[in-house]
């Protein structure tokens, strides 16, 4: 089974992802941490992550320590992040490791989820299962100011707002993969609901359309 879940900034998406892969036995890749390992890389060598070069290079060049940096969850690094995603090129060097993930699941597991912008429309089309999950621009900004003030962080909800638009219009705006539900994917306002509200939800779903597939 392979699980496509997609949708913007704090919409929910690592909880589900989480959540699902526990109990559907899943493997789950977390697709935005590699246009963060690649943001993070440029920036630690001092470089542009607007500068398609620079970060084409960094892809290639995409170590384990990259991916385990421990800034990678920073506003800083996620708009880094957002800039090398807008490179087609970039998008390119990752394709293959994450369709080849969905098909071959680490550690023996029954299928994979995957989450990130553009799962269900390109990187894994084919996937028995799509969810999209979104949430206003208030609510989603609220979730993120609470998860950096729980890292310990003394953030601005101002600026937390301004950068989350600014993140989202840049992913939403480019050509290449950009963000947007795929035609038949399941879309999940979360707005007004919590974390077990959304998992209910799309556990219920999962089962309709593994029902229908069956049939
Ligand atoms: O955690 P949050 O939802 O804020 O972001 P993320 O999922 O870690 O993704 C960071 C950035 O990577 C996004 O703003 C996108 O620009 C990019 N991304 C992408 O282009 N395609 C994906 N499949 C996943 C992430």
């Amino acid at each position: 089974m392979i699980i496509a879940l997609d949708g913007p900034s704090a919409a929910g998406k690592g909880t589900l992802a989480r959540r699902l892969a526990a109990h559907y036995g899943l493997a789950h890749l977390d697709t935005g941490s590699l246009y963060r390992a690649v943001g993070g890389r440029v920036l630690r060598e001092g470089g542009d992550p607007g500068d398609a070069a620079h970060a084409v290079a960094a892809a290639a060049a995409l170590t384990e320590e990259d991916r385990l940096a421990g800034d990678l969850r920073s506003e800083a690094v996620g708009q880094a992040a957002s800039k090398v995603a807008a490179i087609p090129q970039v998008r390119a060097k990752l394709l293959e490791f994450q369709r080849d993930f969905a098909r071959n699941p680490p550690g023996g597991a029954a299928g994979a989820i995957l989450d990130g912008r553009d799962i269900g429309t390109v990187i894994c089309p084919e996937a028995d299962v799509k969810l999209f999950l979104t949430a206003s621009l208030e609510a989603r900004a609220e979730r993120r100011f609470r998860e950096l003030q729980a890292a310990g962080a003394a953030p601005i909800k101002r600026a937390v707002l301004e950068e989350m638009t600014l993140r989202d219009r840049r992913d939403s705006e480019r050509q290449t993969a950009p963000l947007m539900p795929a035609h038949d994917a399941f879309v999940l306002d979360t707005s007004a609901l919590d974390a077990d509200q959304v998992f209910a939800a799309a556990v219920e779903h999962v089962s309709e359309r593994m029902r229908s597939r069956r049939a």
